[in-house]
């Protein structure tokens, strides 16, 4: 039986990347016989430009339909001064709550190649592995009431509402435990309980779903101290777990510990396993069509793809290998170039990659 893949390449170098991971995609497909369909459709200001807005019911349906979705990225500086549900963000998070993906995993793993490449010292950041298991569809990014509105004194006032349910919690939780035990058996839960109730709640159905988990040794910490960790002592973590925002912040500052976010790949997956896939970064709007992009994230996210979505865990080590080879070679782009180093445009870390393959 077939199975189906949507490519939603989106704005910024959006295209770019996601031209050499279909590339990388296909070349598997043939490989190793996964009998996989393609499409493609409009998301984000690509889809406002093409059809006044971010996320066409169209692609909508399509996205449910697909087995697994691969985007490139959202945003840019020609659709920020439209309103906030008009944005090309909002196709995104459309997607992640329309298809109830509330699992977002973010592997932050050192190349031992590009070690020189963190900003942090190598003996710091060498062996690096971290799992961020980020809550993708709650928090204050979804939590109503939310908006701009005008107090008695004339004064505008902007609020946004951070809530938790006790079974969102959990359904999270229980994706960071099953990733722990099959790790290293570390969880950290990252919160701020001595300020937020609904983080005081978040930290409640953690130590109780840890009952059902002795194997894995669960800690707590407060995200600012978290976020001073991950930079002092990161290799202190095995997973982490944390709400929609916190996760959102840490992640990136997680990609900077292996050298570029550029070489970061994500999951979000709901409760079927379906999943879509992108890249850490944004749309980078400054490089977009210059060709400078680093396309790796993009192609290590269709290998955690065919890892968790497609079952074809054979192709998905077959990318990373082939990842980890071009990086061997000394294949880079700007954002990881080193002295020893041969700088490449985005097509050509793509051909490297499938000629890797
Ligand atoms: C991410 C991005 C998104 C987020 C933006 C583009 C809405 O920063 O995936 O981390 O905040 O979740
Ligand atoms: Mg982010």
């Amino acid at each position: 039986m077939s199975q189906s893949v949507l490519l939603l390449p989106g704005d910024g170098i959006g295209p770019e990347i996601v031209a050499e991971a279909d590339k990388v995609l296909r070349k598997v497909n043939d490989t190793f016989d996964l009998n996989l369909d393609f499409d493609t459709a409009l998301v984000g200001g690509a889809a406002i430009d093409a059809t006044g807005g971010p996320l066409p019911k169209e692609t909508l349906d399509k996205a449910r339909k697909a087995d697994a979705i691969l985007l490139g990225a959202v945003g840019g500086p020609k659709w920020d001064h439209l309103e906030m549900a008009l944005r090309p963000e909002k196709g995104l998070l459309g997607l992640r709550s329309g298809l109830e993906l509330f699992a977002n995993l973010r592997p932050a793993i050192l190349y031992p190649q590009l070690a020189s490449a963190s900003s942090l010292k190598p003996e710091v950041v060498s062996g690096l592995d971290i799992l961020i298991v980020r809550e993708l569809t709650g928090g204050i990014y979804f939590g109503q009431p939310r908006g701009e509105r005008v107090l008695e004194n004339g004064e505008r006032q902007g609020f946004n509402t951070y809530v938790y349910s006790e079974s969102e919690i959990r359904r999270i939780g229980r994706v960071a435990f099953e990733a722990a035990r099959q790790r290293n058996g570390k969880l950290c839960s990252v919160d701020k309980a001595n300020v937020l109730e609904v983080t005081v709640l978040w930290r409640e159905v953690m130590n109780e779903l840890a009952r059902d988990y002795p194997e894995v040794e669960l800690s707590h910490m407060y995200v600012d101290n978290a976020a001073m960790q991950l930079v002092r002592a990161p290799k202190q973590f095995d997973v982490i777990v944390t709400g929609n925002m916190f996760g959102d912040i840490l992640s990136d500052e997680a990609a900077m510990l292996t050298g570029s976010i550029g070489m970061l790949p994500s999951a979000a997956l709901n409760s079927e396993k379906q999943g879509m896939y992108e890249p850490c970064h944004g749309s980078a709007p400054d490089i977009a069509g210059q060709g400078i992009a680093n396309p790796l994230a993009t192609i290590l996210s269709v290998a955690m793809m065919l890892r968790y979505s497609l079952k074809a865990e054979e192709a998905a080590c077959a990318i990373e290998a082939a990842v980890s080879s071009v990086l061997d070679q000394g294949l880079r782009t700007a954002d990881i170039m080193s002295a020893d180093g041969r700088r490449v445009s985005t097509r050509e870390m793509g051909e490297a990659v499938l000629a890797a393959l």
